[in-house]
């Protein structure tokens, strides 16, 4: 029988985060012809994840443009897959999560007549304007899709609600498999800065914050409530890698600049943020990926945001939603800071989202659906 061509398809950082193992585990398949197509609509954040995994992309449709609208990502990547698919012919593309990549990806397999596979299928607030315009992308994916890789169960209902029980497998996440590849003990960071923090005795906060319905007046409460933390507490270091985007690089530097304890520094390559997120004291967050990890690593995590997706942790207690208001954030921020039982009660290392093994069942799933395996994989059980 001839290799099935399995096309991954991924453009921003967060996706090649969760996507290079994969890709790098159906490489491995000798079944399979594995391909890796990447949009950049991230372009710097993107390569940063592909050096770290060591994954070469066959395609790479370079779409990045500074301030990029909703509207030029999807089209440029519409147009861009057109060529790509035409020539290299995949019998399924996967595409991952709900970005923009992701929803044109899927739409441009739909259009030549190509099997969807969706990593990380499931996800939904239920409003439709946040988090934006990423609860849309992930539905209209859902739609497509022919295989759906759950990573809990929660994420297999709400597919169950919308009618869609056929090709859903769960998986667990396959951030979680990142994860286990990236932090080590001694880790040197390339910052002075952050190997320069007493981890022990000081409180370092990790601030990520780059969502696009916190733009604006969102965004300047949260930022202005991380310098009230700041200030109200001598031994908090907060560290913020900040997102390439102009927009966020404003709102950052105009609130948090000049201050003795605030370090605004450049977007961490993966493994950097991973070990300083095992190092941290606190994680104050608007990403998505995040909410998964430092549960994974035993860090609380403050949700600046007013829903999230991913309840697995709230119900476990190490993830808490602290809104984007500024008097909130800071309560939040100062009953974990100030309150040794709240913080202990937050800070234990749960692990909802994988086991590390989310690749090898995503794989696992390919293969059984092309009929090349006998089985479908086990169950994810956190
Ligand atoms: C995108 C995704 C969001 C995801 C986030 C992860 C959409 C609509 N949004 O949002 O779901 O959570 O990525 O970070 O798909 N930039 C650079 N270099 C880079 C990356 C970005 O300069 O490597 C700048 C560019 O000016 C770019 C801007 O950031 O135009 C915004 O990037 P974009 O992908 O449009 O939006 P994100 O907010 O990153
Ligand atoms: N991340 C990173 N460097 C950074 C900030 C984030 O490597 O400076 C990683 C983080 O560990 C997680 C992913 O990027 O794996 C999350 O991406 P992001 O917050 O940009 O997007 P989201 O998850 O919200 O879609």
């Amino acid at each position: 029988m001839s290799k099935k061509k399995v096309m991954t398809i991924f453009g921003t950082r967060p996706e090649a985060i969760k996507m290079a193992p994969l890709a790098l585990e159906l490489s491995r398949r000798p079944d399979l012809d594995a391909l890796c197509c990447v949009t950049a609509q991230h372009r710097q954040m993107l390569d940063s994840v592909l050096e770290i995994f060591h994954l070469k992309p066959d395609y790479d449709l370079n779409i990045m443009q500074p301030r990029q609208t909703l509207s030029t990502i999807t089209s440029k990547c519409l147009l861009g897959m057109e060529d790509v698919l035409e020539q290299a012919k995949p019998d399924l593309v996967l595409v991952h999560g709900d970005t923009s990549t992701t929803f044109a990806g899927a739409l441009a397999a739909f259009y030549h007549q190509i099997p969807v596979g969706h990593v990380e299928a499931g996800l939904r607030t239920y409003d439709k304007w946040s988090p934006f315009p990423e609860e849309m992308n992930r539905k209209m994916v859902g739609a497509i899709a022919d295989l759906h890789f759950c990573p809990t169960a929660s994420n297999r209902e709400n597919l169950a609600r919308e009618n869609i029980t056929k090709g859903v497998f769960l998986t667990g996440n396959t951030v979680i498999d990142a994860l286990q590849t990236t932090v080590v003990k001694d880790f040197t960071f390339s910052e002075d800065i952050l190997n320069n923090l007493d981890y022990d005795n000081q409180k370092v906060i990790l601030v990520t914050c780059h969502r696009r319905e916190n733009y604006g007046q969102p965004m300047a409460n949260i930022m202005t409530a991380l310098r009230r933390v700041a200030d109200a507490f001598p031994e908090v270091e907060l560290v913020y890698p900040v997102h390439l985007s102009p927009v966020v690089q404003e709102a950052a530097h105009t609130y948090l600049d000049n201050h003795p304890r605030i370090h605004l520094i450049a977007p961490l390559s993966v493994d950097e943020m991973h070990n300083l997120m095992a190092r941290c004291y606190l994680v104050m967050t608007d990403s998505g990926g995040l909410q998964e990890e430092a549960p994974a690593l035993g860090k609380p995590v403050l949700v600046l945001r007013r829903e999230t997706e991913r309840p697995e942790a709230v119900a476990a207690g190490t993830v808490r939603l602290a809104g984007v208001e500024e008097a909130d954030i800071f309560r939040m921020a100062c009953e974990l800071l100030g309150d040794r039982d709240a913080y202990l009660k937050m800070a234990h290392a749960v692990n909802p989202y994988g086991d590390g093994h989310a690749c090898q069942r995503i794989a696992d799933a390919i293969e059984w659906h092309f009929g090349l395996r006998s089985q479908p994989p086990a169950e994810f059980h956190p």
